[in-house]
Formats: structure tokens, C-alpha cells, sequence
């Protein structure tokens, strides 16, 4: 499994224990930066993730700005990309079973580097339910099919 990651500064705090934690669940993990605590835009590392991804040149992915939401939002302007922030290891399970959510975005100034490991972890072991999700999903993507080029 390989996990491309992301960040802005607001969320390189996170990285460190991300990193370790994927590595830990046997991930490879491909580092699309940022790589220093100097003020950037966190739009490059959303689009930079979500193309990784949406390409299939990596498998999932993290990203992690201040609050998770404007790196998220980026990622979600790619077409086939499912980017759900998350706070706390329950919506991170249920984000994998349910939306089979692609990227998780996480909050450098929201959860901890402890926290960020479990949510992590929490969303890398659990699976997809497919089922009902999957028409879910399939509406998702006729939205997409529709307003997307
Ligand atoms: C950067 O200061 C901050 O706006 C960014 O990391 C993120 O929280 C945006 O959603």
C-alpha cells in the first residue's frame, strides 16, 4: 500500500507520527511535502495528494494543515477524490467503511501527534462495506460527472 502525503506548516507538526505510523501498518509512504515550518499554501499539497491518488500512482492519502478543512477542500476539487477530515478515530473508521474516503485531512492545530496515530491507524485497518454505500458513492460521482470537465 502506497500512501502519498501532504502538508502546509499549520500541519507539519503531524508528520513526524503520521510518517511512523504508516510505516508502522507497513505502508510505503511517498512524501509530497511541505518540508519545513515556513508558511505556505496549502491548495499545492491538496492537488499535489489528490493527483497522486486520483492517478493511482499512490493508493491513498494523508494531508494536514491547521484545521485539516482547507487542504481538504482543495483535494476535493479532484475529480474522483473522496477527502474527509477528520477529528477522532470513530469518524475516521467510519469514513473508510462508509465513504471509502481516499485522503483523510487532519488539523495540526487540532488533534495531537498521539491523536493523529490513532486516527491514522484507525482509518488504514478499517475496510469499505460497500452496499449501500457504494450507490452512495456512485450519486457522488454523478455529481462529479456532471460538474466536473
Ligand atoms: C494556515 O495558516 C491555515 O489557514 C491552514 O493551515 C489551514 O488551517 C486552512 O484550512
Amino acid at each position: 500500500m502506497k500512501i502519498a502525503i501532504g502538508c502546509d506548516h499549520g500541519g507539519i507538526v503531524l508528520k513526524p507520527a503520521v510518517i511512523r505510523t504508516l510505516e508502522e501498518l507497513g505502508a510505503e509512504v511517498v512524501d509530497l511535502g511541505t518540508y519545513t515550518d515556513e508558511s505556505v499554501d496549502y491548495p499545492v499539497y491538496g492537488q499535489k495528494v489528490a493527483e497522486a491518488v486520483a492517478s493511482g500512482e499512490c493508493d491513498a492519502g494523508v494531508l494536514m494543515c491547521g484545521t485539516g478543512i482547507g487542504i481538504s477542500i482543495s483535494a476535493n476539487k479532484v475529480k474522483g477524490i473522496r477527502a474527509a477530515v477528520v477529528t477522532n478515530t470513530f469518524m475516521a473508521e467510519m469514513t473508510k467503511r462508509h465513504n471509502n474516503a481516499n485522503i483523510i485531512a487532519l488539523g495540526g492545530r487540532v488533534v495531537t501527534p498521539e491523536e493523529a496515530s490513532d486516527i491514522v491507524k484507525a482509518w488504514f485497518v478499517a475496510e469499505y462495506e460497500g452496499g449501500r454505500h457504494q450507490r452512495r458513492l456512485d450519486m457522488i460521482a454523478d455529481i462529479e460527472n456532471k460538474y466536473f470537465k
